[in-house]
């Protein structure tokens, strides 16, 4: 296989995780970012900007050898036989199109490309785009570029589902490779199968630019309005007496369905997930849509309301939550990850020191987050950062669970129970916890979907 010469262009999650992976496929790969501190660190490092399972061998593998981070955007894009804007697509929260990407990196990167791009050059779209983003990025090229370098850029997209703690693993092991291109453009397919001429022939997948780009953000809008489904049947079985974690597994064994995304708790969050719905709600309206717009707009809607529900779940619970001490295991929006972009401990943490709860908080990586995040908010002061569980549960009045950290899920809860005042609560966001462990240890247990067993009426069947 030939090796390719490829250019990434930001150093976030997905263009670190692509350009590492790309080394590891045998190409020779140099990252660059707008960012000259983060390149400092990727060049230097460990520690690294980005914290993410795998990502540091990969890195210290091939670095220096066919893996090179640069400041230098202009000399490596006229380098590259492709390059992969990796930049970000954040939401547009302002003026006309409030809702869709904002395209300003991705704009701005093409115009670079635009300069400094020489003879047949691939331009790939790794980061999420709205529908048409080649058709914005081909006219700016052409526009820009000088005359004799016009119509020699290939457009390609090929969107990554890489999800954060397992993004290495899944980089390297695809359940897909999409690849979405013009009809006439061989020149680019036959580039992006020999880019990718380690993966199984079966899970390369062509189709035309569009279907690629829409497909990424399909994706999306099924795994996201998938747990919410999940959790709109949770807030039935906590009404009615059902177990949302026995619902799940029935349905989860129809093959048709899949047993993977079925967890009921604070509902999604991240990065991804709302930006992407958002997008797509915005596309449909713009396509006057109103009906399938108004179908994902209640899905994106429901998974927030979740976060107050939960909330007022807790103060009904507690009776009051002014004066209440609890411990919040978790901030980042998933496990394996320092990432709390987005992330449900963010709201219900506010919501709980807003209502004078003093509010402890511990995350294996995310912890060192807390501060800055809250400075200056409302009820900042009844927050602070612990080193460890047993901390934040000492003497607390409940115990949430935000995030399922493998060290959170362990918990022994006869120790637990120890630790903590009487009456005492287990608020289980992420259903992982035995509700009869935690109820035979002495404590009351609510877990989303799954209802309210009180330690002193529990009877064990
Ligand atoms: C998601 C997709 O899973 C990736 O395929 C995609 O590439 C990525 O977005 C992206 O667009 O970049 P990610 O957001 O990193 O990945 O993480 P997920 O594992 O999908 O988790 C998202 C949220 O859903 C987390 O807050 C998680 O706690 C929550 N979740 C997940 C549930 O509430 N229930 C579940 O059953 C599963």
């Amino acid at each position: 296989m030939a090796s390719k010469r490829i250019c990434i262009v930001g150093t976030g999650y997905v263009g670190s995780v692509t350009g590492a992976v790309l080394a590891e496929l045998g190409h020779h790969v140099t990252c660059v970012d707008s960012n000259p501190e983060k390149i400092k660190l990727f060049a230097q490092g460990p520690p690294f900007p980005i914290s993410e399972p795998g990502l540091p061998d990969l890195i210290l593998k091939h670095r220096g050898k066919r893996l090179f981070f640069s400041a230098d955007l202009s000399g490596a894009i006229a380098d590259a036989e492709a390059i992969f804007v990796c930049v970000s697509t954040p939401t547009k929260t302002s003026g006309i199109a409030t809702g869709s990407f904002d395209m300003v990196y991705v704009d701005a990167v093409a115009r670079s490309i635009a300069e400094h791009a020489r003879g047949d050059v691939i331009i790939v779209e790794k980061s999420t785009v709205p529908l048409k983003t080649a058709e914005r990025i081909e006219e700016i090229v052409n526009g820009t570029a000088p005359a004799h370098q016009r119509g020699k850029f290939h457009i390609v997209s090929n969107p990554e589902f890489l999800a954060e703690g397992s993004a290495v693993r899944d980089a390297l092991k695809p359940d897909r490779v999409l690849i979405g291109t013009r009809p006439a453009d061989e020149f680019a397919r036959t580039f992006m199968n020999e880019l990718y001429a380690a993966f199984p022939q079966e899970i390369i997948l062509h189709t035309r630019l569009w279907s690629s780009e829409l497909a990424k953000l399909a994706n999306n809008a099924f795994l996201s309005t998938k747990i919410t489904q999940t959790n709109a049947i949770a807030a039935l079985c906590d009404r009615s007496g059902a177990d949302v974690t026995e619902v799940s597994r029935a349905v989860g064994m129809d093959g048709r369905i899949g047993n993977k995304f079925l967890g009921a708790g604070v509902g999604w969050g991240g990065s991804c997930f709302g930006k992407d719905l958002r997008a797509l709600i915005y596309l449909l309206r713009h396509f006057n849509l109103e009906h399938e717009a108004n179908f994902y707009q209640a899905a994106h809607d429901l998974n927030y309301l979740l976060r107050e529900r939960f909330v007022r779940t807790m103060h009904d619970s507690l009776y009051s939550l002014a004066n209440k001490t609890i411990a919040v295991l978790g901030f980042a929006f998933k496990p394996l990850t320092d990432d709390i972009r987005d992330a449900p401990a963010i709201d219900i943490i506010g919501m709980l020191a807003a209502e004078g709860a003093r509010v402890r908080v511990v995350d294996p990586e995310a912890g060192m987050k807390v501060k800055e995040t809250f400075a200056g908010k409302p009820g900042a002061t009844n927050i602070v950062t612990v080193p460890s569980a047993t901390v934040a549960l000492t003497g607390a009045d409940a115990l949430v669970l935000l995030t399922e950290w493998d060290e959170f899920r362990r918990l022994d809860f006869t120790i637990v129970a120890s630790l903590m005042n009487r009456p005492a609560w287990v608020f289980d966001g992420r259903n992982v916890y035995d509700p009869a462990a935690v109820v035979r240890a002495g404590l009351s247990y609510y877990g989303v979907g799954r209802g309210v067993l009180r330690s002193s009426t529990f009877h064990e069947p």
